[in-house]
């Protein structure tokens, strides 16, 4: 094996998931818990985020619940101060928190609503690397991945969710270049589509019905965990500033 630089031994690293409540963040938190990692769920899912935590526990792992809503800059930071005075560390960041808003055609958004989705899907990332990368910093490791989407590249009916995960996808391919000479990564991965709360109570019977690819079929939030997974640890040497594609197709 040879000695690859930035592949710390593997330790008991700690890890923030907004969004960890339910669906993909969710999955990740899990994920990271099965590999040894103690995990805080930031999210304004109460119930649900409580559910996480207990099954991380189960795993062996630590595990807090913080209810933050991660447009408000304050509450993340709190997040971010709850995780290091309980782990003492934080190495690892996941921002799975995210909105859809209004399909709606341009014309029939308003400001208010494109405001909302910005708000959650772009400065709340915003927050939690601004909160979460000092320390990672400080420990001289650190890996960070944000879910985006495929929408970036233009969606009529979802103008402002578009521009937010295009917003994110700058912001990724930007701090990917910032630390990584201190050892801090930062990565992104844009799903195709999976079957989450978010989607699907918005989807039409149509959307339903095709799963947009050529595997044939939706992808369940485990394999979007499992890269997830491998960008945020150890085994992840080489790689910043990319969107991974979990698309089940190519692109
Ligand atoms: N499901 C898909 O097909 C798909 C495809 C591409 C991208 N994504 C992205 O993946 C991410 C996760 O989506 P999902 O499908 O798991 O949806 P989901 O609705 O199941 O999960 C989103 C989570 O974000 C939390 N959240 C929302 N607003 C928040 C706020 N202000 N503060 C803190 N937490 C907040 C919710 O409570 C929820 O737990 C999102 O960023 C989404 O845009 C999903």
């Amino acid at each position: 094996m040879p000695n690859l630089r930035f592949a710390a031994p593997k330790e008991r690293r700690a890890a923030i998931v907004t969004g960890g409540a339910r669906g993909l963040g969710r999955a990740i938190a899990i994920r990271l818990a099965e590999e040894g990692r103690d995990v805080l769920i930031a999210d304004v899912l109460e119930d649900q985020g409580r559910q996480t935590a207990k099954e991380i526990v189960a795993l062996g792992q630590r595990a807090i619940f913080a209810f933050t809503d991660v447009t408000v800059e304050s509450e993340v930071q709190d997040a971010v101060d709850t995780a290091m005075t309980a782990f003492k560390r934080i190495d690892i960041l996941a921002c799975a928190a995210g909105v859809l808003g209004l399909e709606a055609p341009f014309h029939e958004q308003s400001a208010q609503q494109f405001n909302r989705v910005l708000a959650i899907n772009l400065n709340g990332v915003y927050h939690a690397h601004q909160a979460a990368i000092p320390h990672m910093r400080s420990g001289g490791w650190g890996r960070c991945v944000t879910i985006t989407s495929g929408a970036r590249n233009g969606a009529p009916n979802q103008v402002p969710y578009a521009v937010s995960k295009g917003a994110v996808f700058s912001l990724i391919k930007s701090l990917g270049n910032a630390y990584s000479k201190e050892g801090v990564f930062v990565n992104g991965i844009e799903p195709g589509r999976v079957l989450t709360d978010m989607v699907v109570p918005r989807f039409s019977p149509e959307h339903i019905a095709d799963p947009g690819n050529p595997l044939g079929r939706y992808s369940d939030p485990e394999e979007v965990a499992e890269v997830a997974e491998l960008l945020l640890s150890e085994r992840n040497t080489y790689t910043t500033g990319s969107v991974w594609s979990v698309k089940g197709a190519t692109g």
